[in-house]
Parts: structure tokens; sequence; C-alpha cells
């Protein structure tokens, strides 16, 4: 099962707060997300029950927006920016670097579990770029030495 039942309850309630039930689905995924860590075919469906809305629909937005992980993830999912911007910034080969450094292929977990890769689309943080995202925090103006520090805070 994926959502708890204190999950369930806080659904509910998003549902009530809107005219459109439809706008409850993006609240609704945050918090399957936030219990679980990601989002599977079992959880749409069972959004789809709790909320009397079409398992397409839910699907559709949890397929249209990155920020909603479609499998699972090691405890602290990194998100590159490697849009125009931060691309710019060197961005990629900041993902790059990363990547080679936990010895990691994008999307994969690391042996250990703490660490997944992504690279997403600008994180609207374009003049603090090169800008990553550690599962919600934000880590800006970065470069190779910053980065080394993170991953030895995220480790300890
Ligand atoms: S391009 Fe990276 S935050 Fe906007």
């Amino acid at each position: 099962m994926a959502l708890t039942e204190q999950g369930k309850e806080y659904v509910k309630k998003e549902l009530d707060r809107y005219e459109s039930r439809l706008s409850a689905i993006i609240p609704a995924l945050y918090k399957v997300q936030e219990e679980k860590g990601w989002i599977a075919k079992e959880d749409i469906e069972e959004l789809s029950r709790v909320m009397d809305l079409p398992a397409s629909a839910i699907q559709e937005v949890a397929t249209f927006y990155t920020m909603f992980n479609k499998k699972p993830t090691g405890k602290y999912h990194i998100q590159v920016c490697c849009n125009v911007t931060c691309a710019m910034k060197k961005g990629r080969e900041l993902t790059d670097y990363i990547l080679k450094k936990l010895d990691l292929e994008e999307g994969e977990v690391s042996n250990d579990g703490l660490f997944t890769v992504s690279r997403v689309e600008c994180l609207g943080s374009c003049d603090t770029a090169p800008v990553l995202q550690v599962n919600f925090d934000y880590h800006e103006n970065l470069d190779e030495k910053k980065v080394d520090l993170l991953l030895d805070q995220l480790r300890k």
C-alpha cells in the first residue's frame, strides 16, 4: 500500500480545498513521494480510488513533472540543472563530475543506497547558476570544490 492512513486523510482534505478535484493531484503525488520516495503504478491506482479520479489523469501529471520520481531513488536525490544558464556555467560538466565521483550512471541508486543523480530542467534559480537540488534543498553557485564538500556532508 502506498499511502498511510494519515496520507489518505491528507489527500481527502486536499480534495476539499479546490473547486476542481484535478487540482489536488499535485499535492497528492507529493504526499505519496514524501511517504514512499517514489511513485509506482500501484500508487497511481490507489490515488485514483482515494480521489475518485481516473488513473490516466493522475498518471499524466506524474509523468509530465520531472520532480516526481518514477522509480526508487537514493536517500539523497541529486538533481542537477542542465538547462541553458546552468549549462553555460558548466552545469553539464558538473553533472559528469558528480556521476564519476560517485561511480554512478544517471538514475541509478548507489550501492550504499545514499545517492541518485538526475539531470533536470531549469530549477528557477538561474542567477545563481550552476544549481543543483538535493531532495528539497538548493545548492547554488557551484563548482567542483563545493560539490566535494556537499557530498562529504551528505555522507556523514
Ligand atoms: S538554467 Fe539552471 S536554474 Fe535556470
